[in-house]
């Protein structure tokens, strides 16, 4: 109180050049150094503030809540500045969604009339797993339009958010972007301009797969990497000249309706965030008992996808769970809990070609545990193979 009284009712705006620079968030590059992504103020704002209010359908009366961290670019696009330049009123919430138990967000949902509600397809599956009755117990009939993001939603996360959480009622908008595309940029109700090529660059008609790419600007996208924009055009713009290559691969179908299949690159996607190999192969590496590291993904019910480490250790180390355990708090502390790795193998050694590049291929098999390895000619020594079927990490997460 005290400081309120001594304080003044006005705060000048600071007044900024519309392509000053609004804030830079790190995301995951393919060669394992993240990527300081540049947004500016008023192509940003302007494009998040639009997406949000068409693509939600935003009305003055609505109750808003997107349950996504503020500290990650969901937070920022639409929780922070799109909401807040439309005047949205918006549920913050910080906390678990299975905390104090699964019914965590519906009773929100209820308590505030929440009317247009947007999360990730890993949140779906986790609280799926619980059945109906915990959302049933609490009533949901403000909901109007239900949001999702971060990673491709299967169909049975579809169908049981569209189901039953919106009992049928309300459309489930799934919205494809990145932090570089700084909001939505593929949604049932707009699209930047999206085409699918194929890897001489040749644009694909009718149903296809192929490589996601945009053929027009926007105002959101980012300006460049902070200090690197030669990396910021070789990254989004080399490859496939006249194009923003957005990194992931896409199907058409028939219908015209765009598929996202998932990274065309080293990268993968855990609970919705973006995680590149190389970044937790150097987390890794750094230990003093690793020799070398190969990371893939291994498919996860509630995560979508999960890291499995194969580790080559320094000689005269042995693997046993103490070092299993370090290993994971090694990666953990370096990049953050979300990287924490499901498994960790003892990999005396890797699958590598002839000129010494890991077949990350053949490990992500050995990893899901499908014997059809392809073709093996590059192999420079197929008996590793063998030994990492044996030492394989088995049990479910
Ligand atoms: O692979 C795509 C996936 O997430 C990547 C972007 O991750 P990030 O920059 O962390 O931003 C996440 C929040 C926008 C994309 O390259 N992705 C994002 N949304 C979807 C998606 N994959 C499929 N469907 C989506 N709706």
């Amino acid at each position: 109180m005290r400081l309120l009284s001594g304080a003044s009712d006005e705060c000048e705006p600071e007044w900024c050049d519309s392509e000053d620079p609004l804030f830079i968030l790190y995301t995951s590059g393919s060669t394992g150094k993240p990527k300081g992504v540049l947004h500016t103020v008023s192509g940003y704002m302007l494009y998040v503030a639009t997406t949000f209010k068409l693509v939600f359908d935003y009305q003055p009366d609505d109750v808003y809540w997107c349950t996504a961290d503020i500290g990650w670019i969901t937070g920022h696009s639409y929780i922070t500045y799109g909401p807040l330049a439309n005047g949205a009123t918006s549920v913050l919430f910080e906390g678990l969604p299975t905390y104090p138990d699964v019914s965590r967000m519906w009773e929100i949902v209820d308590k505030y009339q929440v009317t247009k509600f947007y999360t990730a397809p890993t949140a779906i599956r986790l609280l799926m797993k619980y059945g109906s009755e915990p959302v049933q117990k609490y009533n949901r009939e403000s909901l109007k339009v239900l949001g999702t993001v971060g990673e491709p939603i299967n169909p049975e996360a579809w169908q049981w958010y569209y189901s039953v959480v919106g009992e049928k009622r309300c459309p489930v908008v799934d919205t494809f972007w990145q932090t570089e595309t700084g909001g939505h940029v593929v949604t049932l109700i707009l699209s930047i301009v999206p085409a699918i090529l194929n890897e001489s660059g040749e644009e694909l008609e009718g149903p296809c797969e192929g490589y996601l790419v945009f053929k027009q600007p926007w105002p959101g996208v980012m300006r460049t990497v902070y200090g690197n924009h030669q990396r910021f055009e070789t990254t989004y713009f080399k490859k496939f000249p006249g194009y923003y290559v957005s990194g992931d691969g896409c199907r058409r179908d028939k219908d015209g309706y765009y598929w996202i299949t998932g990274r065309m690159d080293d990268m993968l996607n855990v609970s919705g965030h973006l995680l590149s190999t190389a970044e937790v192969e150097s987390a890794l590496g750094e230990h003093a008992a690793v020799a070398e590291a190969a990371v893939v993904s291994r498919l996860h019910p509630v995560k979508g996808e999960s890291l499995y480490c194969f580790v080559t250790l320094t000689d005269g180390v042995g693997f046993n769970r103490t070092l299993e355990a370090e290993l994971k708090k090694q990666v953990r502390e370096k990049i953050g809990a979300i990287a924490t790795p499901d498994f960790i193998q003892n990999a005396p050694s890797l699958p590598k070609t002839r000129s010494g590049k890991i077949m990350r291929r053949v490990l992500r098999k050995i990893a899901r545990n499908e014997q059809d390895l392809g073709d093996l000619s590059t192999l420079a020594d197929s008996s590793v193979i063998e030994q990492l079927f044996l030492n394989r990490c088995c049990g479910a997460v």
